[in-house]
């Protein structure tokens, strides 16, 4: 298939939902396509779209499939102790009112901005803070705002924060109220939409080694001018930033960023 065809499909599916497919790896992204169109019994990008044009459920299995929602509570835990126990009481030694603002951007079905709130609401009893939980795909936000999981997911959260904060049920656990109600989620597109301003924490995990280089300068320069001076950035164990001063950052620990 031509890249002259794929970057055709690509221009068109912009229009159709707002979604640059261009900035993100086209290896990868046309490998996941073609499998579904293959699935589907197409071999044209162009016919494909016209499928996706008309079929609301073919358009939704692709935003599926093109999104990847894989999700754990406290991925990579070793790295949430590190946030525990060094950066958050870093970032509110340098703060005079006890709040933070926090921001888990590409949230998916939102086991990340719940592992932050049980974190918050276990260890930092006495602040006062706000997560905003974002994703582009809004049928994963529906999910999250659920916060319904199955069973085998519970053991990803650490045993003394299981007793307050989960309710389980047969089959199932549910996030607690008190914790759901620190996080307000909200659909949002890291590629075209404005991002907060006067972050104190920003949670972007696993989703920008999807997008190609330029994206990738583009996106830390949005985080960099999203946060406060001295706030941090937390990105995903495979996602190291190569020349972080080139942002406006220093390093504080793998995988965490500071604004400088
Ligand atoms: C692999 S999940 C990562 C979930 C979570 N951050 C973690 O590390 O466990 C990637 C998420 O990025 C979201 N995503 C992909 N492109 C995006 C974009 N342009 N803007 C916002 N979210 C996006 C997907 O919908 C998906 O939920």
């Amino acid at each position: 298939m031509s890249t002259d065809e794929y970057t055709l499909f690509t221009g068109k599916v912009k229009e159709l939902i707002n979604v640059d497919l261009s900035g993100y790896k086209e290896k990868q992204m046309r490998r996941r396509i073609e499998s579904l169109m293959n699935r589907r019994g197409y071999q044209s990008f162009l016919a494909y779209y016209n499928l996706l044009a008309s079929d609301r459920q073919a358009l939704n299995e692709f935003m599926d499939r093109i999104t990847i929602n894989v999700s754990e509570f406290f991925r990579n835990v070793e790295r949430w102790q590190v946030l525990e126990q060094r950066i958050l009481p870093q970032i509110l030694e340098q703060k005079n009112d006890n709040s933070l603002r926090i921001w888990s951007a590409a949230c998916s079905t939102g086991e990340e901005p719940y592992s932050l709130a049980m974190l918050l609401k276990t260890s930092f009893p006495g602040i006062r803070y706000k997560i905003l939980a974002t994703d582009i795909d809004s049928v994963v936000m529906q999910r999250a705002q659920a916060a319904v999981y199955p069973i085998a997911q519970i053991t990803q959260i650490p045993q003394r924060f299981r007793q307050q904060h989960i309710v389980e049920r047969s089959g199932t656990f549910e996030i607690a109220a008190d914790v759901r109600q620190t996080v307000e989620f909200r659909q949002h597109n890291l590629l075209a939409d404005p991002y907060p301003s006067a972050i104190d924490l920003i949670v972007c995990r696993n989703v920008l080694i999807y997008f190609t280089d330029d994206i990738k300068d583009r996106l830390y320069r949005q985080f960099a001018a999203s946060l406060t001076m001295g706030g941090v950035l937390f990105v995903g164990s495979t996602e190291q930033i190569f020349r972080p001063h080139e942002y406006g950052f220093r390093i504080l620990d793998s995988f965490f960023y500071q604004r400088i």
